[in-house]
């Protein structure tokens, strides 16, 4: 970590560029996390002098930790050590001069390089093929290297996927090669593989015989505002969930890596992928928002954002079950949910565990509605960031009541001195010190596409309309036939839960 180095962003203009990638880099600069010799390029089409580029980059910095004074003399030191320049993403000619010019800003020597690909999907594979062409990307991992790192969405399904690997697989070596899911660079996220494996009491119960249902769960109160062209083409399955959720899905399902090296990581979490049967149709709820009637101001409907064709019967809500067909989860339900939208902006994984099997507290006498209480491991990735396990307990006083209770463990409580990071300072660094463990390996996407490129055939190839709900609202109430199939006894209790935590706060109470 000590070495000059470059970060080139390209597609600096960008929304990805301008809210996450500088404000990181940022971070990490103040906290003096990146090498002393350390500069910060964009490069992108739009015509901007450095001066501008840097007052653009400004209005989103932010120092958390850092006295006001010392925030603001970091963020000039940063801003001065950030350029930029227009570039063609297809022209060999722009990027043989950017080389030149980049070179010259490296004090006439190459050093170790990070690019990172901020622009749209469809310019992956040109702006590779152009960088490698002209030598702005050389192919090999010796010093000093150059590292790319890509952006989702890593195609649309399994032959573009692998389409797109081929062109990446020409340009650099697997090893430069850095996939990012920023899911993975969450703190909760990250911290699974110690819950999972460094703590004895969990391992026994993780699995088919204790585990009734697990439920991964992502929402977003937002629609696509903005973001409806790209959102269209992709839907909410390409967008969230076969990316995301599978993530979380395969390192809440894997088996114990062999060590901690990123290989091994990736190998367990592959092995859960390629257990898992393609999707079904018949497990797939799909949704799309419509204009609310009850929200106190008009929302518009997703079919009346701007950018968003005529007709369009992309979903923005998608409920699967998925199984996992490995001695430790044969025939346990793992339901995805994922949808914009909606009540709450939330991401969540419960695992939900089987009832107890002869309760002796009898229904009525004890209060709870079958003798037995609700055991739910809740792992919560945002907002809030928690790890909570619900039990039964007897509530205090005279007589025999029982309640569902939390052990809550809710980090921003317990460490109130700590900063979580963002995700994106977490990853970054990573690709910084080249530990690929939080970054997706090739095969692992293909399995992910395997089981989602059938199903997503089916949809267009029926043209199947998604089923309506209301902006604001609730999922799709298809969401609960679904989950009966399975015995899932309510999948809209994350919404639930969550609303009554938010109302205990408003009115001052703690939680439970
Ligand atoms: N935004 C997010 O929160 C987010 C989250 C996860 C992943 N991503 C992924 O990150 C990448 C960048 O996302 P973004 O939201 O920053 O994208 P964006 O704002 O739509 O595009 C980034 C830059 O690419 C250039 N561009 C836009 N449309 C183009 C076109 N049709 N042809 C060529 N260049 C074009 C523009 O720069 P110039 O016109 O100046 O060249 C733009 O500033 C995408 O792959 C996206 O899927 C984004």
């Amino acid at each position: 970590m000590t070495s000059p180095l470059t970060i080139i962003v390209v597609g600096a203009t960008g929304d990805l560029a301008r809210r996450k990638l500088f404000p990181a880099l940022f971070a990490c600069f103040a906290r003096g996390q990146l090498p002393p010799d350390v500069r910060f390029i964009g490069l992108a089409r739009t015509a901007l002098t450095d001066a501008a580029f840097r007052e653009r980059l400004a209005e989103n910095l932010k120092c958390d930790e850092l006295e006001a004074g010392v925030c603001s003399m970091k963020a000039g030191e940063f801003l001065q050590r950030c350029h930029y320049r227009r570039c063609e993403y297809d022209s060999t000619a722009d990027f043989t001069s950017a080389e030149g010019w980049l070179v010259g800003l490296e004090g006439g020597k190459r050093v170790n390089r990070v690019v990172y690909l901020a622009v749209p999907p469809f310019v992956f594979g040109q702006t590779a093929r152009a960088m490698a062409q002209t030598g702005f990307l050389p192919r090999g991992d010796q010093e000093p290297w150059t590292r790319l790192v890509v952006e989702k969405p890593f195609g649309r399904d399994r032959a573009s996927y692998d389409e797109l690997q081929r062109t990446l697989a020409d340009v650099c070596r697997e090893e430069q090669t850095f996939r990012i899911d920023h899911y993975l660079g969450k703190e909760v996220v990250q911290n699974l593989l110690v819950l999972r494996f460094a703590n004895a009491i969990f391992e026994p119960l993780w699995c088919r015989e204790h585990v009734h249902h697990v439920h991964i769960a992502w929402s977003e109160t937002q629609g696509v505002a903005g973001r409806a062209g790209y959102f269209d083409r992709y839907g909410i399955i390409r967008d969230v969930m076969q990316n995301h959720l599978m993530q979380i899905l395969s390192l809440v399902a894997m088996e114990r890596p062999a060590h901690l090296e990123s290989e091994a990581i990736r190998d367990a979490k592959v092995s859960v992928l390629q257990n898992m049967p393609p999707l079904d149709l018949a497990n797939l709820v799909v949704g799309q928002y419509v204009r609310s009637a009850t929200a106190e101001k008009a929302v518009a409907g997703y079919l009346e954002e701007e950018g968003v064709p005529a007709g369009s019967i992309t979903p923005t809500y998608a409920a699967a079950v998925l199984h996992v067909n490995t001695p430790r989860w044969k025939g346990v339900p793992f339901l995805l949910t994922a949808g914009k939208g909606l009540r709450r902006s939330i991401t969540e994984v419960r695992l939900h565990f089987r009832e107890v099997a002869a309760p002796l507290f009898q229904e009525g006498i004890a209060g709870l509605p079958h003798g037995s209480g609700v055991n739910e491991l809740i792992i919560r990735v945002q907002p809030d960031e928690k790890l909570s396990l619900r039990i039964v307990s007897k509530k205090p006083g005279v007589g025999m009541q029982l309640g569902n209770t939390e052990l809550d463990l809710r980090f921003r409580e317990k460490y109130p001195d700590v900063r979580i990071a963002d995700a994106y300072e977490n990853l970054l660094l990573d690709v910084v010190r080249g530990d690929r463990s939080l970054f997706i390996r090739g095969d692992e996407l293909a399995a992910a596409w395997d089981v989602f490129t059938p199903v997503l055939q089916r949809l267009e190839a029926q043209a199947i309309r998604p089923a309506p709900y209301a902006f604001g609202g609730s999922a799709p109430v298809a969401l609960d036939a679904l989950a009966a199939r399975y015995y899932i006894p309510d999948a809209q209790v994350i919404d639930q839960d969550n609303l009554r935590e938010q109302k205990q706060q408003t009115l001052g109470g703690g939680h439970v």
